[in-house]
């Protein structure tokens, strides 16, 4: 029997609703493997500035510190739009992920053989399958670099966002991506743009520095813009991928509408051993369809999946849910955003309780 503490951010847009779906399906998790699960619920984003003035208040910093692993839906919208830059909701994911020292995240975009309809890339091209893993840099970039900001120079508005990395930064995230490479087919790709920038220049000669630990992964470099193409050209020579912040975030959005839908993409993101593991869906709080049943619950059930492997080691619990997602879909149950003729369509909440029922 364990007791795990879990904070649960469910923040704005469609947050709320997916990371009920989520929660549903870790009761189902609880009862079956006979695990307690304390949920701190906490203010983030949006809601939490209506509430008490700031995207991540000082209570929720320390709830998510006092957790095992935190559970985060998505932020931001345009009731928050023309705040102060240093107040909008997205500061607080940014000032989250600091917080926790996540410095690599872990995005697996992978097709679902019982998807591939919903997949829109050409069957010949998926034929073999998708089962990519991006290693995204988290807390540095021009995310962090100073400095920045917008200022008046002769007379005209100049603005400046610095890129920015020291190799500490760039060595940690390599190494958990050769880890990660050393643990699927042993391919890494480190994608920047060192054909121009300065910063990726440093970036390439350090991931070649500690590929010498890793012999056994073999080691490719790609200039972005190229990664972006071959991305859906042949998405099947990719394996494990590398790369910064800003990269990383288009890259995993990218790698996510080639599988379905950014709907179906979880992500956990990691740091030091003594801090929480984030899990978050790779999408955002699509207020397009906020507060209509309409969202896919997926991406957050996935990265509750995550969490219970990495941050609990629960890997029979996660197999369990990740099996349990698997059978709706080739049940032909389908969320708006994966929807195809002759599907059965439903909503959030009926998508969460068929997965829960099946896990
Ligand atoms: P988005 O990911 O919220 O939405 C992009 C498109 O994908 C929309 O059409 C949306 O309806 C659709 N979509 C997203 N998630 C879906 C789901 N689960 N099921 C079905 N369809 C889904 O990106 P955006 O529109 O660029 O951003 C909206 C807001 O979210 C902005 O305020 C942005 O800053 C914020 N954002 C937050 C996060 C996060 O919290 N991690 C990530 C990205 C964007
Ligand atoms: C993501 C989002 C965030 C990012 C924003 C909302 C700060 O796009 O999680 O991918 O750019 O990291
Ligand atoms: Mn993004």
């Amino acid at each position: 029997m364990g007791g795990y503490k879990i904070a649960v951010l469910p923040g704005d847009g469609i947050g709320p609703e997916v990371v009920a779906e989520a929660v549903k399906v870790l009761g189902v998790v609880g009862k079956k493997f006979g695990h307690t699960f304390d949920l701190r619920y906490a203010d983030f984003g949006g809601a939490a500035i209506d509430s008490s003035g700031s995207p991540f208040p000082p209570e929720t910093e320390i709830t998510c510190m006092n957790a095992d692993a935190v559970l985060f839906g998505a932020v931001g919208g345009p009731k928050w739009d023309s705040l102060d830059p240093a107040i909008r909701p997205e500061k607080g994911l940014l000032a989250l992920r600091k917080a926790a020292g996540a410095f690599a995240n872990l995005r697996p975009a992978k097709l679902f053989p019982e998807l591939a309809d919903a997949c829109y890339l050409r069957p010949d091209i998926v034929a073999n399958g998708i089962d990519i893993m991006v290693v995204r840099e988290l807390i540095g970039d021009v995310y962090f670099g100073e400095p920045s900001g917008i200022e008046v120079r002769d007379g005209e508005r100049v603005g400046f966002s610095n890129m920015i990395y020291r190799e500490h930064e760039i060595r940690r995230v390599a190494r958990v991506a050769f880890e990660t490479a050393m643990k699927r087919n042993k391919k890494l790709c480190s994608v920047d743009k060192a054909n121009v920038l300065a910063v990726s220049r440093l970036w390439r000669e350090v991931v070649t520095e500690v590929s010498k630990e890793y012999p056994e992964v073999e080691l490719s470099y790609m200039y972005v813009d190229n990664a972006a193409m071959q991305l859906v050209r042949n998405p099947a020579a990719f394996d494990v991928i590398v790369t910064g912040n800003l990269f990383g975030d288009i890259l995993s959005d990218e790698a996510a509408a080639i599988t379905g839908s950014i709907g179906m993409l979880p992500s956990a993101s990691v740091g030091g051993p003594d801090t929480p593991g984030l899990y978050e869906p790779v999408h955002g709080s699509a207020p397009d369809i906020a507060g209509q049943n309409l969202a896919n619950p997926v991406a957050t059930i996935l990265s509750l999946a995550m969490l219970l492997r990495y941050s609990l080691g629960l890997a029979a619990e996660a197999d369990a849910v990740e099996a349990a997602v698997a059978d709706v879909l080739a049940a032909g149950y389908r969320t708006g955003d994966i929807f195809r003729e002759g599907m059965k369509r439903v909503g959030c909440s009926e998508m969460g309780q068929l997965i829960a029922d099946r896990v």
